[in-house]
């Protein structure tokens, strides 16, 4: 089986509080809590993008395997605030991390980025092409985001989450499941800065070069498809529900994991929550929240992990898998 043999996180250093944002913007500390569950959240500093972030969580998961970056075969990065366009941010680590001996590339899928790539290493190792993948979710997000928009900015946050894929002898990924709806894909963009819409006078005019986002529908696309998806993923390995010791979910908003959890009968003290102190980092909150059970050594040998994301695209996707290091 395929299996995390190394993890790391790492959050920028400045914490951004409600109570920051109230003097910014019109919104209040107990509108943020009571409709996001967030307090604060972390900004990175002007001189770091979203590989800089990469880079340290990338080390610490890579001491924690015990592999040099020579060992390293494939980087696949999730994120949805790349570097720049083009070159891919896996490009720029590979040289950050000195990973000489690495293929690298970037994944786009919205939030379930590290979940996708996760997936997608998985079978580079399964079929025998390499042996040690690095997956790292990683985001300078609120760059995306609109500091007149009351109604994204307050949301995200920064971050990054890495792990080293390998196989193991015990445990691992158990099964996965990934989904998408183009259909539904107006919901949550950032139109401009590509092909379709490249910059111009117009974009920055109307700030179409940050994030637009139908809260409401996406919270609904959200609540029901981490029941469906996790139901899904926890069948195909044939994986009772009550056996789940550790449900992780992408941390968007309180309420929709709340809503998640209700309505999958998983109850709130296996749920790991990290948005209360870092708001939604997108692509990384998933890594984020593991190595935050891991570091508190919360998490223990044979311990059954659900994890599940949803986001632009609109996309979703879910790992079980069992923990063994
Ligand atoms: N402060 C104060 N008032 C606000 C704020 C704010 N920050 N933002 C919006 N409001 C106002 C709205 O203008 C609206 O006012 P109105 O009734 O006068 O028009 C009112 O609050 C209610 O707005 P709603 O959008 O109905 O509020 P809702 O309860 O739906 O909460 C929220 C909004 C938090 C955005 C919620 O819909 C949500 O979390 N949706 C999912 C968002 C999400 O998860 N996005 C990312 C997922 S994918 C990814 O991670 C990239």
């Amino acid at each position: 089986m395929v299996g995390i043999v190394g993890l790391g996180s790492y959050v920028p250093e400045q914490v951004v509080t409600n109570a920051d944002l109230e003097k910014i913007l019109d919104t209040t500390d107990g509108w943020i809590k009571s409709r996001s569950g967030i307090t604060e959240r972390r900004f990175a500093r002007k001189d770091q993008a979203t590989s800089d972030l990469a880079q340290i969580a990338a080390e610490r998961a890579l001491e924690d395997a015990h592999l040099s970056p020579n060992d390293i075969d494939l980087i696949i990065v999730g994120t949805n605030s790349p570097d720049m366009l083009y070159p891919a941010t896996a490009c720029l680590l590979q040289e950050m991390i000195g990973a000489r001996n690495a293929a690298a590339f970037d994944l786009q899928a919205g939030c379930p980025g590290w979940v996708y790539a996760v997936t997608a290493g998985t079978q580079f190792i399964q079929s025998g092409m390499y042996k040690n993948v690095l997956v790292v979710g990683a985001e300078v997000i609120t760059r995306m985001m609109d500091n007149t928009d009351r109604g994204t900015y307050v949301l995200f946050g920064d971050g990054a989450g890495a792990t080293v894929l390998s196989t193991v002898e015990h445990g691992g990924f158990l099964s996965f499941e990934l989904f998408a709806d183009g259909s539904l894909a107006q919901y949550l963009t950032l139109p401009a800065g590509g092909s379709r819409k490249p910059f111009s006078k117009e974009v920055l005019k109307e700030r179409s070069y940050f994030t637009k986002m139908d809260g409401q529908a996406v919270f609904r696309f959200s609540v029901r498809e981490i029941s469906r998806i996790s139901k899904k993923v926890l069948d195909k390995a044939n994986v009772p529900l009550e056996s789940v010791d550790w449900f992780v979910p992408h941390q968007a908003n309180l309420r929709i994991i709340q809503s998640g959890a209700q309505e999958l009968g998983i109850p709130m003290e296996k749920v790991v929550v990290t948005i209360d102190k870092y708001g939604n980092s997108s692509a990384a909150s998933i890594p984020i929240a593991l190595d935050k059970i891991y570091t508190e050594g919360k998490l223990k040998n044979g311990d059954k992990v659900l994890m599940v994301s949803f986001g632009a695209g609109m996309t979703s996707g879910a790992i079980i898998m069992e923990w063994s290091r």
